[in-house]
């Protein structure tokens, strides 16, 4: 049967959860409700509602076993757009991940770090910072590495009519 409550408990190992019902006197469920997962073999995800969530949920006639359907917003816990062109996830702590398919704008933001990790990095397009740039490996543009214009640069000397200069005196 179709009921609807809140989130009471959370087994965050095994992805369950438990409901109080409020319109079954607050009715506590037993056991544990699976809460459904886009994907559980090979490939995994994961995802859990907070307590105090209002899920709906289907379970079974003696109200013990149950499966999650999904968390609903209410008046109390209000939906955060009203966009439908637009696909977002926002954290409490001020993350989100963001799209916008009538702008073609995709956002993402870290509170602390964003971490990429790959063989390559490929970037199409402009690179715009506001911040500094680093890298503890070489940096190159369509000519040469800053390391072979530093190579250039401390062992050049000048030819002059009163003889050689010798290399220059502030090395790279
Ligand atoms: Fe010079």
């Amino acid at each position: 049967m179709l009921v609807f409550g809140n989130v009471i408990a959370i087994d965050e190992a095994k992805a369950r959860v438990r409901l109080k019902l409020p319109d079954m006197d607050d009715y506590e469920t037993p056991g544990w409700i699976f809460v459904p997962q886009a994907c559980t073999v090979g490939d995994k995800s994961y995802n859990l509602p907070a307590i105090n969530t209002l899920v709906a949920a289907v379970m079974d006639s003696e109200m013990q076993d149950g499966c999650l359907l999904g968390a609903l917003y209410n008046d109390e816990d209000v939906c955060i757009l009203g966009d439908k062109n637009v696909k977002y996830i926002k954290f409490e702590d001020g993350a989100y991940f963001k799209y916008d398919k009538t702008t073609g704008f995709f956002e993402g933001k870290a509170p602390n770090k964003i971490y990429m990790e790959a063989p390559v990095i490929e970037l199409k397009g402009d690179v715009v910072n506001t911040g500094n740039f680093s890298s503890t490996g070489q940096v190159s543009d369509n000519k040469s590495s800053m390391q072979a214009m530093r190579d250039v640069y401390n062992s050049h000397t000048h030819t002059c009519p009163d003889g050689t200069t010798s290399t220059a005196m502030g090395q790279m």
